[in-house]
């Protein structure tokens, strides 16, 4: 069993670590450290607040907006910090994303570190330097891109985390299989079962891939301009079904993994068989795949981000352990959506 695993990005400068949290106390080396938590890890948490200076925020993704950006750079002048502090995010991808943007901008920016205490935040959220808040109702509209001094990922947290949140974070895990590697995605249907037990032993080789195979991409591509786009599969219905259905952003993506898949069947990039089978395993590890191509998600994807000159660059799967970006408008995938319906999964 993995116990603990090192990613040093010399490229990025940052590093990824796996194992017991104390000994970020040697990487801080005296530096002036202030906590950014939420008020759920606050309470669950209390020993690590009285580990440094602090500010805690309310939970939820609300939080992740420009005015609680406003409220932690006032609370920063308040303490008093200064260019050499550290800004240490303990929480889930809200808090860290709070954490990186805000240190990217105060003072012009100083460093910061994330301990992730979620699934979602330790596989994806607090790896690869995007950070930002939502805007206008668009999600991560406005924000920076920049590396954390490192990313310490102690799966010890992982034994508060509430079963939803567990799927939240699990999702991205499948995604990153589906995409990469056939023995990840065979290796988690052979352990469906311990694995849904959700002890963090099991799940620290799956997460230490998932980063690997993150970073990897990343080096490559730091500022998202489109080889770490195929980490997006799932993401374009994904992020519409999570604003329009308000549920987990994992739980979405589940969701837009499932329409995504379909469209790959409908472009015939896929077999319509290893959809139905890779369908029915989503629903086994308890992921949901319930979805219709309603009117209103190509509306916002029209919207999306994504976007470029009216198209969107969108991730078709073409097996297991291999994904392919593509250009398309919306009209072509509200087209391959149509077909997608006559095919049974
Ligand atoms: N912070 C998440 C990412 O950069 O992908």
């Amino acid at each position: 069993m993995l116990d603990s695993y090192h990613f040093r990005s010399i490229i990025l400068k940052t590093d990824i670590y796996l194992g017991a949290y104390h000994r970020i106390f040697t990487l801080l080396n005296n530096r002036h450290v202030v906590l950014i938590t939420d008020e759920n890890l606050a309470s669950l948490y209390p020993h690590v607040l009285k580990l440094f200076p602090y500010i805690v925020l309310p939970a939820g993704e609300e939080t992740k907006s420009l005015s609680r950006i406003e409220f932690v750079l006032n609370k920063l002048m308040e303490m008093k910090v200064d260019r050499d502090a550290v800004l240490l995010g303990f929480g889930g991808g809200v808090i860290t994303d709070i954490t990186g943007f805000v240190a990217s901008i105060y003072k012009r920016g100083v460093s910061f570190a994330f301990l992730p205490t979620s699934l979602l935040g330790m596989v994806d959220a607090a790896i690869g330097g995007k950070n930002g808040v939502n805007f206008n109702g668009i999600k991560n509209q406005i924000g920076t891109v920049n590396q954390a001094l490192f990313t310490w990922i102690d799966t010890s947290f992982l034994n508060t985390l509430p079963y939803l949140h567990f799927l939240n974070g699990f999702a991205e895990l499948v995604k990153t299989s589906l995409i990469f590697s056939k023995k990840t995605w065979v290796n988690i249907q052979t352990n469906r079962e311990i694995i849904l037990k959700t002890k963090p032993d099991y799940l620290q080789s799956l997460i230490a891939e998932a980063v690997q195979h993150k970073m990897k991409l990343v080096e490559q591509d730091p500022y998202d301009n489109y080889h770490r786009q195929i980490l997006n599969f799932g993401h374009s219905f994904g992020h519409v079904i999570e604003m329009t259905d308000k549920i987990l952003h994992g739980l979405a993506v589940s969701k837009g993994m499932v329409a995504a898949i379909k469209l790959s069947v409908a472009a015939g990039y896929l077999s319509r068989n290893l959809a139905k089978e890779i369908i029915q395993e989503f629903e086994a590890l308890g992921l949901p795949i319930d979805m219709d191509f309603k009117a209103e998600y190509f509306i916002l994807l029209d919207q999306d981000k994504k976007q470029v000159n009216k198209n969107i660059n969108f991730i078709f799967l073409k097996e297991i352990g291999s994904a392919m970006i593509e250009n398309v408008d919306t009209d072509t995938l509200k087209k391959l959506a149509y077909d997608a319906r006559s095919i049974s999964f």
